[in-house]
Formats: C-alpha cells, sequence, structure tokens
C-alpha cells in the first residue's frame, strides 16, 4: 500500500478545512511556517507492516530487569502476575508478564534446543505459561539476535526457527530479542529472519527489537517487528530519562498501530527518582505511545507508584487508537528547559504536557497555533493528573506554573466552530 490510511486521513482533514473549514472540519487547522513542528505528521509510518495483528496500541505491562536483573524464577514470576490482578494493573491494561534475561540454562540440550534453568525455572516455561494464562495474562520471554545473551546464556542468531517453535510449543506470547553477542552482523540482517521464525510457527508473537538504537531502527525496523528500541539501556535517573524522551523524539513520524518506537522500559518505583521525576517520566512515555512496561516490583509498590501507574486518563492517552507518537514542539527558558509536548488524539483531541526541566518553577504555555489550531479556537481544558476540567473555553493560548522537574498533562478539545452548531 503506496499511502496509508492515517496520512490520507490528515491530509483530508487539512485539505478540506482550507476549501471549507466550517462545514466539514470541526475546527480549522491552519498552515504551519517552515520549520515549525507539525504534531501530525506521520508521514513515514507504514501501517501495520508486519501484519501479526498485534501491537494496534503500545504493548503495556511488566518486565522483570529493571528492578530484578538476573535475580529472577518462577516464583517470583508467578507472585508478579498474582500481583498484577491484585492491584488492579492489569485490569487497566497491562497484561504482559515479561522475562528478561537468565531465565536460560547455561547450554542447550542434546538435541541443540533451548532449556530453562532448572534451578530457577523447575517446571518449566510451559507451565509457567498455563500459570499466567489462567490468569487473564500473557507471557514474554527474552534471547538475544547474538551468540549469546547479554548474561551469557544460549542466543538465537542462527537459531532462530528452532526456538521460536520451542516458544510457540510452550505457548509464550511476546519476545524481547536483545543484541548481545552479535559477530558484529548488522541488525537488518540478524533481526528478520526471526520475524519469518516467529511468524511461520503460525502463533501470534509479539516481536519487540532490542538492537538499542544503534543502527536507527525506525528506518527499516516497521516491517519487521511491532517495536524497536531507539535508545541505550535506560537507568533510574532523571538524566537518563531525559536523554532518552530527546533521542526516541526524533523518530515519532514513524510510529504507528502495529509498529511503535521503544525508549525502553518504565523506572517508576524503582526509587531513583522522585514523585515529580516519576510523573514527568510516565506522562512523556504515555504521549510518545510508548511501551508502557512496568520495571519495578509490583508486589511492593508505595502508594505514589500505583497512583502514577494507574492514572487511567493518562494510560487513555497512550492506548488512544489514533496512534500518533506526541513530540517537543516548542521550548522556551534556560536551554530549553521549559518545554511543550504535544500530539492529536481520536475524537479531535490533542494532548499536550507542559514539562519543566529548569532546576526551578517556571510558567510554560501552550499556543494553539503551535497545534495547528485557529488562535480564535475555543477550547476545553481537562487536567489528567488532577481529574478535573480546568478551562472550559480558553483561546489562543493557555499556560500554567509548572514546579522543577515536574509536569502537567492535559486533554484539549476544541469546540465546533459556531458555523457548524
Ligand atoms: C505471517 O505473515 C503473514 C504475511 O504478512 C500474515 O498475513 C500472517 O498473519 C502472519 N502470521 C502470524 C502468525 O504472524
Ligand atoms: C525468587 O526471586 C526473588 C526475587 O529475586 C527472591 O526474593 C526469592 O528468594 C527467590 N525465590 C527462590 C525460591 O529462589
Ligand atoms: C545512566 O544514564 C546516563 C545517561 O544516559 C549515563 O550518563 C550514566 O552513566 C548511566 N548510569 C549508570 C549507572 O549506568
Ligand atoms: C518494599 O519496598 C521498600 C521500599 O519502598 C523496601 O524498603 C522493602 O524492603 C521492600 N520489601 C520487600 C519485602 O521487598
Amino acid at each position: 500500500m503506496a499511502t496509508n490510511y492515517w496520512q490520507v486521513v490528515v491530509l483530508a482533514i487539512v485539505f478540506l478545512s482550507t476549501v471549507s473549514a466550517a462545514r466539514v472540519a470541526p475546527f480549522s487547522i491552519i498552515q504551519k511556517p517552515d520549520g515549525a513542528v507539525n504534531v501530525f505528521d506521520n508521514s513515514k509510518y507504514g501501517l501495520l507492516q508486519i501484519s501479526n495483528g498485534l501491537a494496534l496500541t503500545p504493548q503495556m505491562g511488566w518486565n522483570s530487569w529493571n528492578f530484578f536483573a538476573c535475580n529472577i524464577n518462577e516464583t517470583l514470576i508467578k507472585e508478579t502476575a498474582d500481583a498484577l490482578i491484585s492491584t488492579g494493573l492489569a485490569d487497566l491494561g497491562y497484561t504482559y508478564v515479561n522475562i528478561d534475561d537468565c531465565w536460560e540454562s547455561l547450554t542447550r540440550d542434546l538435541k541443540g534446543q533451548l532449556v530453562p534453568d532448572s534451578k530457577t525455572f523447575s517446571s518449566g516455561i510451559k507451565a509457567l505459561a498455563d500459570y499466567v494464562h489462567g490468569k487473564g495474562l500473557k507471557l514474554g520471554i527474552y534471547s538475544s539476535a547474538g551468540v549469546f545473551t547479554c548474561q551469557v546464556r544460549p542466543g538465537s542468531l542462527f537459531h532462530e526457527n528452532d526456538d521460536a517453535a520451542t516458544w510457540a510449543s510452550w505457548d509464550v506470547d511476546y519476545l524481547k530479542y536483545d543484541n548481545c553477542f552479535n559477530l558484529g552482523i548488522k541488525p537488518i540482517d540478524r533481526y528478520p529472519p526471526m520475524r519469518d521464525a516467529l511468524n511461520s510457527t503460525g502463533r501470534a508473537i509479539f516481536y519487540s527489537l532490542c538492537e538499542w538504537g544503534v543502527d536507527d531502527p525506525a528506518l527499516w525496523a516497521g516491517n519487521v517487528g511491532n517495536s524497536w528500541r531507539t535508545t541505550d539501556d535506560i537507568n533510574d535517573t532523571w538524566e537518563s530519562m531525559t536523554s532518552i524522551a530527546d533521542l526516541n523524539d526524533k523518530w515519532a513520524a514513524y510510529a504507528g498501530p502495529g509498529g511503535w518506537n521503544d525508549p525502553d522500559m518504565l523506572e517508576v518505583g524503582n526509587g531513583g527518582m522522585n514523585y515529580l521525576e516519576y510523573r514527568s517520566h510516565f506522562s512523556i512515555w504515555a504521549l510518545m505511545k510508548a511501551p508502557l512496561l512496568i520495571g519495578c516490583d509490583v508486589r511492593n509498590m508505595t502508594t505514589e507508584t500505583v497512583e502514577i501507574l494507574s492514572n487511567k486518563e493518562v494510560i487513555a492517552v497512550n492506548q488512544d487508537p489514533l496512534g500518533i507518537q506526541g513530540r517537543k514542539v516548542t521550548v522556551s527558558g534556560t536551554d530549553g528547559c521549559l518545554q511543550v509536548w504535544a500530539g492529536p488524539l481520536t475524537g479531535n483531541r490533542f494532548v499536550v504536557v507542559l514539562w519543566n526541566r529548569c532546576p526551578e518553577a517556571g510558567t510554560i504555555e501552550v499556543s494553539w497555533d503551535t497545534l495547528g489550531l485557529e488562535s480564535s479556537t475555543s477550547v476545553s481544558i481537562r487536567d489528567l493528573w488532577k481529574h478535573e476540567d480546568v478551562v472550559a473555553d480558553a483561546v489562543a493560548s493557555f499556560g500554567v506554573l509548572v514546579d522543577s522537574h515536574s509536569c502537567e498533562m492535559f486533554v484539549l478539545t476544541p469546540k465546533l466552530s459556531r458555523f457548524q452548531a
């Protein structure tokens, strides 16, 4: 398919609004000045290129690495599945329970097949999948497109068909495919064989590429995987989180239903950032249509961690079916530390995050023209952290004072024009 659906929709809105704004679009989209950020731009996205039917919205769930690293076992995975249910997180959409590195035995068996570590996963992965499925959740697994995984367990390079068949026989639902011990072979040669191997199992298995952004996967992974890491690993610091957000932003026009940019898993709840910083992390990840994969110990979360991860209105932004990645649209202040991030949502709405990355509080303002709206458009504004409608009829712009390292997150709903009413 040469043109894609959303491109057509967006072009149609722009075209029709130019021709007869009042009758066709509920509000008009103005021409952007050259060089300005176009929040609708998804021109590099190809709809559902890998056609496994998955990832219509970004994946949500949990992954073992950020908190537990190699200290994992089947008891932990089961208790995590239990906790996703008992905390209500599963009901909010966090359904993938993803095992990262260290589930494998150090060697393949005599037939060359992968086997689970006999001490920590003694009941086997199939039994674990059955347990997780019994809770209405899905099970994810991990390997590397190399001769070893990063923790030096057997990798799947040149074993793609065998390993995909093994995982499918265990009823696995998701693969995170890492980049260690890759023999210097280019990612574009190492990642597609696993796509084909997964496909040939006949089981729909979510394919999450993790080549750390080294070969700009947004440029080629749309027809390879359901998500692709755009950066090196995140760590539980403000510096890491903010720098990764900026790196991921570059690829906004390439994401969409079926294939998402992945700025790595969440650190919310791991203790290295404060409440407001974690709120910023979660808000920006949601706006960027990033995978929402919890990286803390969900068996033992603070009230604040639960509050952040359970914000239904923020999750709804991430899971909005329009599937256009929000992006950084304007900056002001020292080194551009007062930032406006925004993107379109279904229902002709916009999400706006006013993000203060400065060391002191500051006022941040979004003006309608940066969203492509006529400044006379009347807009109602809902605050997604206060869970309140804050303004009924703003025109031209909207600004608030934002604490240092905090953000405020809003949904903007432009009103129907007078001509249409
Ligand atoms: C395999 O790929 C074909 C062609 O893209 C697609 O139609 C089919 O749904 C895929 N099957 C699975 C299980 O991913
Ligand atoms: C399983 O892993 C968890 C988390 O690291 C640990 O607390 C627990 O002791 C382990 N259980 C067994 C049986 O090894
Ligand atoms: C965390 O990430 C930052 C920024 O990417 C990096 O400078 C730092 O070395 C990392 N820290 C650790 C402990 O890996
Ligand atoms: C629960 O988390 C707190 C920190 O929030 C920590 O001090 C405590 O040791 C944890 N408890 C368990 C059982 O892991």
